[in-house]
């Protein structure tokens, strides 16, 4: 039984009256789909990063798929990408009939280890996508020098990374290009929703003119006193435009996002020093120079010194009224990519090893002090009961 009357889920968006507001206006506009409150979203997202240009798109996926078509991936090239990630970061290369490469994390970090890259390398290799695992900044200087060596792009998976920064460099500068997510359960959220930063205007409007169709106007252009009926196909695009329903959100998130994270930074310091003491559970290891973005708070569990395995642990913490969640199960321990590339258990030691023993505590700003606390009694608890 729960020590405490309410379930804690995962996680829970953090929609308030200023977003609810913001939506009734669009709504009542009588413009839904992508016109001025995603131009807005795209201008104040990429002043907040300090990129360029931004491009808003329905999902992070879509513009992980953007990314890559803008940069050129074809048929029969290859991308690294770390096997510590989620589905849409290896599918985008697939897209392309392209093959993901994937590629060990860091035992300490589950970011991609860029000392396992060069390896990784062939006369096809085009791009390597880092993730910033959880929302901890990849070794961006290190993965740099590899691509400008052999001459790949750079294309960062920042679904989890907003607000963060590596070493004075905020993410969203550093790459190629970086994309960014805003699913329902992200640092911000438009539900669904994604971005793609990028310092070179011609990926820039690549992206835009793909994200519609390969139409050479957007629609808000073609409709409005600015634009015309007339447009062009350029090439066979995508249908990856935001709305403005779904913007209107984002305008409202991105000016809460660094409260959001001084929020999490605190629960993230809070389970940290809760758990210090605690010799079965290791909490996440900080890199130097970095700003975190504690989109995911993972901890280890160290199982030789515990009577239950991982799955009972999330069980247990269920049956207190905890929801938990695992990030992720590598890509090379799933069906497809396990048959299709006959990847093997221990050609990914640090992934396979971390699988066994990660658990994703609830972080976001919607926890109350009460309910942190109430995660910090249910997992030592837990650990004192059944500690070997
Ligand atoms: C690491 C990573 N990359 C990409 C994505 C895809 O983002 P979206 O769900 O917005 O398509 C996600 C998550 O959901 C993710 O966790």
């Amino acid at each position: 039984m729960p020590s405490h009357s309410e379930f804690i889920p995962f996680h829970r968006p953090a929609i308030g009256e200023d977003e609810i507001r913001s939506v009734v206006e669009t709504l009542e506009s009588g413009w839904l789909t992508t016109g001025r409150k995603v131009k807005s979203f795209e201008d104040d997202f990429a002043r907040y990063v300090g990129s360029k240009h931004a491009v808003a798109v329905n999902s992070g996926t879509a513009a992980l798929h953007l990314a890559l078509d803008a940069v050129g991936i074809r048929e029969g090239d290859q991308v690294i990408i770390p096997t510590m990630t989620f589905a849409a970061t290896a599918e985008v290369v697939l897209y392309f009939n392209a093959k993901p490469v994937l590629v060990d994390c860091e035992r300490d970090t589950f970011n991609l280890d860029p000392g396992k890259i060069e390896a990784a390398i062939t006369s096809k290799t085009k791009a390597i996508i880092p993730v910033h695992f959880g929302g901890q900044p990849c070794e961006m200087d290190q993965i740099l020098d590899i691509a400008r060596k052999h001459n790949l792009r750079v294309i960062e998976d920042a679904a989890h990374a907003l607000p963060a920064i590596d070493h004075g460099r905020t993410i969203g500068t550093i790459g190629d290009i970086t994309c960014f997510s805003f699913y329902a359960t992200k640092t911000i959220t438009t539900g669904e929703g994604g971005m793609a930063t990028t310092e070179n205007p011609e990926w820039a409007e690549r992206m835009r003119m793909m994200s519609l169709h390969g139409i050479s106007h957007d629609a808000w252009k073609r409709y409005t006193k600015e634009g015309s009926w007339y447009y062009e196909i350029l090439y066979p695009g995508f249908k990856y435009n935001l709305t403005d329903i779904a913007a209107a959100i984002g305008i409202e998130q991105l000016k809460k996002c660094n409260e959001f994270w001084e929020t999490r930074q605190r629960i993230a310091m809070n389970y940290a020093k809760a758990f210090a003491d605690l010799q079965e559970i290791q909490v996440p290891s900080c890199r130097n120079n970095v700003q975190h973005a504690w989109h995911l708070f993972v901890i280890q569990l160290n199982l030789e010194r515990l009577k239950i395995n991982r799955n009972q642990f999330i069980e247990a913490l269920r049956e207190k009224g905890i929801g938990t969640s695992v990030h992720f199960i590598p890509l090379h321990l799933h069906p497809y990519y396990r048959d299709k590339f006959a990847y093997k258990l221990e050609d990914f030691p640090n992934a396979s090893a971390a699988f066994e023993c990660i658990i994703s505590l609830p972080i976001y700003p919607k926890m109350t002090e009460g309910n942190v606390r109430d995660v910090i009694v249910a997992v030592r608890k837990l650990v004192q009961e059944y500690r070997r």
